[in-house]
């Protein structure tokens, strides 16, 4: 029978893989997971699907994502369902829906998310991919911005990541009502020259121009009206602040007029993070505010800001800096012969407990082929388990960088290993 292949772009992610290692990814969620809720986010699971309308009336009908990208589905009740293709409606929709803004603002959440486009597959660009978010809903003031950025920041440089930040900011819908037609002006006079997509573009969603990879397009582009040069007083002190602050903890930026994200909700501040040596798919992260987007889910006027890195592209990122996968267990226990194979489990179990990561053989393995195990999983000691030193009372224990071997009481191991590994630590 044919074997199966998994789908067209939707990766899997194993243990000790070269491109995307799960040891990897596992650090950037657990580094990521402590580092928000230290700063006060908590955990929010939404469903992998939603209502179809949710996206539309949250990215609008014009947008690349709703148009092309979303996997949707009749389900048997009929109700026509979305596979989450970004993380931010739905969070909202379930903030407003539980009332968590009720209970006082801001609301400061976090995910981790499996997300679903139907894009080109390429490398670093998937149609399964995953998820770091957080969302913080209900403030609109400057500093919830730059917690938000030099969050997204903190989590690059605890992974050993330096990406370059843009930052950008895009107004308010009062700013870009006034700044829309001029650059709609500019690209009706150069109609002619731009590619298909953005001669659509000029009509349906203007702003996403400056999103075209189009060369030609790229240096008509270099002279559009930016929207930078049209934000009100309001907007113009909020992106100051934003700066400000950012500057005062040391966080450096390049400002961007030209960055419009991707996703149609955004107002104000806006931001990606972009790393070096990974080609097209550089971006390993953005977001931006948000500010109305809960009215166009029919909520109360609840401004918000969050971001989401894409896991994937970070373990990549690491990857191409040549961060290799931790592997690596403390300890491994080997039975030197058959009877001593129950000694073993009990040892194991004893060992786990003091709170080590321990393995043995469930295979029957001989003693040769046990250590050999023990190397293949990185283990810093071998516990031994002979009969004749268990009749006396010991153990083996051999250091697997130097092959060294010592005889350990037993009631002397787990102080022995305590030792041994605080020194190879
Ligand atoms: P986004 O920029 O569409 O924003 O996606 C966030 C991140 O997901 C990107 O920066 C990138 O690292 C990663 N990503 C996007 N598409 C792919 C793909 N096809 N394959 C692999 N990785 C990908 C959002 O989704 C917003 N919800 C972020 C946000 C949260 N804004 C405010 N709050």
């Amino acid at each position: 029978m044919a074997r199966f292949e998994g789908p067209k772009g939707a990766p899997d992610i194993l243990p000790g893989d070269d491109k995307l290692p799960s040891e990897l990814f596992q650090r950037v969620v657990r580094t990521g997971e402590d580092l928000f809720s230290r700063y006060g986010y908590r955990l929010i699971m939404t469903p992998l699907f939603e209502d179809t309308a949710l996206f539309h009336r949250s990215l609008i009908e014009t947008s690349e994502i709703v148009n092309k990208e979303m996997y949707t589905f009749e389900d048997r009740g009929g109700r026509s369902l979305t596979l989450r293709p970004e993380g931010t409606a739905p969070v909202m929709r379930a903030v407003l829906e539980h009332n968590l803004h009720r209970a006082g603002l801001p609301v400061k959440l976090y995910y981790t998310a499996s997300t679903f486009r139907y894009e080109q597959p390429q490398a670093g660009r998937y149609r399964v991919f995953n998820q770091l978010g957080v969302e913080a809903i209900g403030t609109e003031g400057p500093d919830i911005d730059a917690e938000v950025i030099e969050l997204a920041a903190k989590l690059y440089g605890a992974l050993g990541l330096q990406p370059e930040l843009i930052l950008n900011s895009i107004g308010h819908p009062a700013c870009r009502a006034e700044y829309l037609p001029k650059l709609v002006d500019f690209l009706r006079s150069h109609f002619d020259e731009l590619c298909e997509d953005c001669r659509r573009r000029t009509e349906t969603n203007p702003l996403r121009t400056f999103d075209c990879k189009v060369p030609r397009d790229r240096e008509i582009m270099a002279s559009a009206p930016l929207i930078t040069d049209y934000l009100c007083g309001f907007c113009a002190d909020h992106f100051d602040g934003v700066q400000n602050l950012l500057t005062s903890v040391g966080i450096k930026f390049r400002l961007e007029p030209r960055l419009v994200r991707g996703l149609d909700y955004y107002t104000r501040t806006t931001f990606t993070f972009l790393a070096a040596g990974l080609g097209a798919q550089d971006e390993i992260g953005g977001g931006g505010r948000y500010d109305g987007l809960s009215e166009l889910l029919g909520g109360d006027p609840l401004p918000g800001i969050g971001f989401g890195l894409g896991i994937e592209r970070i373990v990549l990122a690491l990857r191409a800096d040549g961060i290799q996968a931790p592997v690596g267990h403390d300890v491994y226990v080997a039975a030197a012969g058959d009877e001593t194979r129950g000694k073993v489990f009990e040892i194991v179990t004893g060992l786990r407990s003091a709170g080590w990561a321990v393995d043995f053989d469930q295979t029957a393995r001989s003693l040769k082929g046990q250590l050999r195990s023990a190397d293949r999983i990185g283990a810093t000691f071998t516990v031994i388990v002979g009969e004749r030193e268990l009749s006396e009372g010991r153990y083996t224990v051999r250091d697997m960088t130097t092959g060294e071997e010592q005889l350990v009481p037993q009631d002397q191991l787990t102080d022995y290993l305590r030792a041994q590994l605080a020194r190879v630590d």
